[in-house]
C-alpha cells in the first residue's frame, strides 16, 4: 500500500513552503485550504533563498474521507476551530503535528477531541506570501519535532526528517516549546509596537535594553514555571536570533501590518498567565500584551 498522504491544514506561507519542500522530496502532500480554490489544483512558488515550483491537489471544508497524517500550520487562535472542522476525519490512530507559535491552544482541542494525543512542532524557517503563487522563503531555519513522553523519533519520522533542512526529533519538546515561546515573547511584541525589524531590538540600545529586561522576567516566570534548566541562557539566545533574524519582519508585526489578529495572547499572555498561576508579578509582558491587544482591536 503507498504512504499516506501528509494533508497540510494552514495553507498561509509556511503551510506552503513546507508542503513545497515534502513535495519536493517526492512525499504526497494534500493541501486543506480554508478557501476553495477556482483551480484543480492549486500552485506553488517558492521564491528567495529555494526555487522550486508545485502544483500540488488540495480538498474543499466539506470533504470526508479519513486523514491519517497532518500537519496544522495555522494559527494559535484557529488550531481548535480548524481541527473540529476536520474533527470526523480524523481516526483514534491518525498522527497529528502542531505547528503553530505559542503556547496554550494544545489544551483547546481537549473538548472536542478528547482521544487526540499531538506531536508539537517548532520551526524557525521563515516565509511570507508573494503576490499570486508565489511564497518567499526568506529565512533558513531548523525544524524540531517531538511529542510529550515519546523521547525517541518514531517510524513516522524518519521521511520528515530527510525531506526538511535541519529537522530532527526534539526528545524533549516541552523544552523546546517554552524556548521558542520565550524567543517569540521577547522578539515578537516590541517589534510590532515600534514598527521595526527583528535586527534592530539589538542596533537601537533602547529597544536591546527592553529586551534584556524582558528576558529577565521571563526567566523568572519559567523558573517558577519549572523550566529554569529550557530558559538558561535565554538573553544570549535571543540575541543570537535577532541576529539571525535581522532582517525579518516578526509574525506578530507582519500580522498587525495586514490587520490580522496576531498570537499574542497565546505567546505574551501565555507567559502572563503562568506567572498568575504561580503567584508572581509579570509587569512587562503584561504591559505588551495589553499594547498590542489595544492596537489589535483599532485595526481589526
Ligand atoms: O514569530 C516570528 O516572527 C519568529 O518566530 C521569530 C523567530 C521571532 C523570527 O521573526
Amino acid at each position: 500500500m503507498p504512504p499516506s498522504p501528509w494533508h497540510i491544514l494552514g495553507c498561509g506561507a509556511m503551510g506552503r513552503l513546507y508542503a513545497a519542500q515534502l513535495s519536493r522530496a517526492g512525499i504526497h502532500v494534500v493541501l486543506l485550504p480554508r478557501q476553495a480554490p477556482t483551480a484543480k489544483l492549486l500552485d506553488i512558488e517558492i521564491t528567495g533563498l529555494s526555487h522550486s515550483r508545485h502544483t500540488l491537489p488540495w480538498e474543499p471544508p466539506g470533504a470526508t474521507g479519513p486523514i491519517h497524517q497532518l500537519l496544522v500550520f495555522t494559527k494559535a487562535y484557529d488550531v481548535a476551530p480548524a481541527l473540529a472542522g476536520i474533527g470526523h476525519r480524523l481516526g483514534a490512530n491518525s498522527r497529528v503535528i502542531l505547528m503553530a507559535n505559542g503556547m496554550g491552544y494544545a489544551q483547546q482541542l481537549h473538548p472536542r477531541l478528547p482521544t487526540l494525543r499531538p506531536a508539537f512542532g517548532t520551526s524557525t524557517q521563515g516565509a511570507h506570501r508573494g503576490s499570486g503563487a508565489q511564497v518567499q522563503h526568506a529565512g533558513h531555519g531548523a525544524t524540531r519535532l517531538g511529542m510529550p513522553g515519546v523521547p525517541k523519533a518514531p517510524d513516522w519520522f524518519a521521511p520528515l526528517e530527510q525531506a526538511l533542512p535541519d529537522c530532527r526529533w526534539e526528545s524533549d519538546i516541552n523544552s523546546a516549546l517554552w524556548r521558542k515561546l520565550a524567543i517569540n515573547c521577547a522578539i515578537n511584541p516590541l517589534t510590532a509596537l515600534h514598527h521595526c525589524l527583528n535586527g534592530e531590538l539589538a542596533a537601537r540600545p533602547a529597544l536591546a535594553q527592553q529586551v534584556r529586561a524582558l528576558c529577565a522576567e521571563i526567566s523568572t516566570v519559567g523558573a517558577a514555571a519549572g523550566q529554569q534548566a529550557a530558559l538558561a541562557g535565554l538573553q544570549e539566545q535571543v540575541f543570537a536570533v535577532i541576529h539571525a533574524t535581522a532582517g525579518n519582519r516578526s509574525s506578530m508585526l507582519q500580522d498587525l501590518s495586514s490587520g490580522r489578529r496576531t498570537e499574542v495572547s497565546y505567546i505574551n499572555g501565555f507567559l502572563v498567565q503562568q506567572a498568575r498561576q504561580h503567584g508572581i508579578a509579570a509587569p512587562l509582558n503584561q504591559a505588551l500584551l495589553q499594547a498590542i491587544t489595544a492596537k489589535e482591536a483599532a485595526i481589526t
